[in-house]
């Protein structure tokens, strides 16, 4: 940890930039922000930010233009006030699923938001469980990934789960690198689901597969609930195969339109977030996973 550094919290994420600079010890940066009649942004720092070392925190949610935006003006106005460094936290980075050109003609936006981060004047990122590493070796500044897996089972260890079994509804590298995580914290076993997504209608197929889940508890852990089909199917599927109950653990709980009705619909008990997106489900940290990157 550089002992110097002041944490300051964006719009987006002000609850979570208090609790990282608890879990830090750090000092956490008055700002002030508003909207004005047009819509347009405003943004000040209220105390002084040459030559120090920022942790700016703030999540790109939806909606995601605006938090970018507003991510975009505190770096500028850092870096025009002379800070010495600014590391971002931003647990939830925008924008990561489109890593590449899927489809002949589509813009890489990953890649644009690396080109804006940088290009104002970042110095290193760190975000949590982004969708595909891919996306952070394309960045020239130290770019790093954690990883709320953890957090999420030491959630569920507490629950008294029997002989749970912890599954990613998809095999893709970085959801089975999660699984594994969760299941080694709660000394558990861990499968996976086979997922296809179409590239032109969005629509998701899971196939099922022989598990012995009969009569046990599953834990869906995963990056994202976006639209909810995801883990709906999974959930759906693991209730056909005899799973006692199902529940799911997400690093980032989106949960567009209808998606929390069609995942209880599909019979999960409970659905768990992190504070990278607040909101009422949002009942584990990633504070304390900046804390320890910065400071192990
Ligand atoms: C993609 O493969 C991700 O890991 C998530 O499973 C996906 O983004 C979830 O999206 P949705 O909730 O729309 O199915």
């Amino acid at each position: 940890m550089r002992y110097g550094m002041k944490v300051v919290g964006g719009p987006s994420s002000q609850e979570l930039g208090r609790r990282v600079a608890e879990a830090l010890g750090l000092p956490l940066m008055e700002t002030s922000t508003k909207r004005f009649p047009d819509g347009e942004f405003y943004f000040r720092y209220l105390g002084g930010v040459s030559g120090e070392d920022l942790l700016i925190v703030q999540s790109l949610y939806p909606p995601q233009d605006e938090h970018l935006l507003e991510l975009l003006a505190m770096i500028h106005a850092a870096r025009d006030l002379a800070a010495d460094s600014i590391t971002l936290y931003i647990p939830y980075l925008a924008y990561s699923r489109q890593d590449e050109r899927y489809l002949a003609g589509e813009c890489v936006t990953s890649d644009l938001v690396r080109s804006l981060l940088e290009g104002v004047g970042a110095d290193a990122l760190y975000t949590v469980d982004i969708h595909s590493i891919g996306v952070l070796k394309r960045y020239r500044i130290p770019a790093y990934n954690l990883t709320a897996a953890g957090e999420l089972a030491r959630y569920f260890a507490e629950k008294g789960l029997r002989d749970p079994l912890i599954l990613a509804p998809d095999d893709e590298e970085m959801a089975l690198e999660r699984v594994r995580h969760a299941a080694e914290v709660m000394d558990a076993e861990y499968d996976y689901f086979r997922k296809e997504r179409d590239r032109h209608t969005g629509e998701i197929k899971t196939y099922a597969k022989e598990l012995s889940v009969g009569g046990r508890d599953v834990v869906i852990i995963d990056d994202i609930i976006s639209t909810g089909r995801t883990t709906a199917n999974a959930a759906r599927i693991l209730k056909e195969l005899g799973a006692a109950r199902v529940y799911a653990g997400v690093t980032h709980l989106l949960l567009r339109g209808d998606a929390l009705q069609l995942i209880e619909a599909a019979g999960v008990e409970e659905v768990v977030g992190t504070d990278s997106v607040p909101g009422g489900l949002s009942r584990v940290s990633v504070a304390p996973l900046i804390a320890e990157a910065l400071n192990p």
